[in-house]
């Protein structure tokens, strides 16, 4: 269940009394709800610029790139009856994410690189969405590897594009635009696009569909 609180979105905590990140928590009718910072989340970010994720209670999410869950904590919040399995190789950031996924029981932590998922194949079932936050140079290769294994057909993928990751010397626009042609090019749709000024410099938000 998610409300705006002030100006953010808020979601209902799954883990009432608890914060994750010092997010502010707070009472309203039917519970307590955490609210979702559009500076240290680019999901927050991109629906604060108007995007509508079509995230549901019961669908099973890979995040790539999840780091110390503090998107994924929202997202747990909102799956109520779903699973998030979340893949990143820094042990440092993965550590706090795995104690994270002992108090919320619908994370699932994989310390893996993304760009090989054959490696966590055996762990993870068909998804309905994806989320790719990597910033990495070859992340629109990592995204389309792991969505031909994982990915159900007609399901969705919310990708985080930062451009100087991708290409320092070139523009952002351009940047942007190589990446949306690769995209389309493998097979998906792009439902929505949003910079993500002022919460994120130079970063665009995606939401595809695939096939
Ligand atoms: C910008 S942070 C993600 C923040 C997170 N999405 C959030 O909103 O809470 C990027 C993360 O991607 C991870 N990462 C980058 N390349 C990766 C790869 N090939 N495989 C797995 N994780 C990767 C980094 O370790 C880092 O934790």
């Amino acid at each position: 269940m998610m409300i705006k609180l002030g100006r953010n979105f808020a979601t209902k905590n799954l883990v009432p009394g608890k914060s994750v990140y010092g997010e502010s928590l707070a009472k309203r009718k039917g519970g307590e709800f955490r609210s979702w910072d559009p500076k240290r989340s680019k999901v927050a970010a991109a629906m604060m610029k108007g995007m509508k994720i079509p995230l549901k209670e019961n669908q099973m999410v890979l995040y790539l790139g999840v780091a110390t869950g503090t998107t994924a904590s929202h997202l747990s919040d909102l799956l109520t009856k779903g699973m998030l399995f979340g893949v990143d190789f820094a042990p440092r950031v993965l550590r706090e994410f795995i104690l994270l996924s002992e108090v919320r029981r619908n994370l699932v932590p994989i310390m893996a690189d993304a760009s090989k998922p054959q490696k966590y194949r055996w762990l993870v079932p068909n998804v309905d969405f994806m989320f790719q936050d990597v910033a990495q140079p070859n992340q629109a290769q990592i995204l389309v590897r792991n969505a031909k294994i994982f990915l159900n057909k007609g399901g969705h993928i919310f990708v985080a594009v930062k451009s100087r990751s991708i290409d320092v010397t070139k523009k952002p626009g351009d940047v942007f635009k190589v990446f949306k042609k690769e995209i389309k090019e493998a097979g998906f749709t792009i439902l929505d696009e949003k910079r993500l000024e002022p919460f994120e410099k130079d970063h665009l938000a995606l939401l595809l569909k695939w096939k």
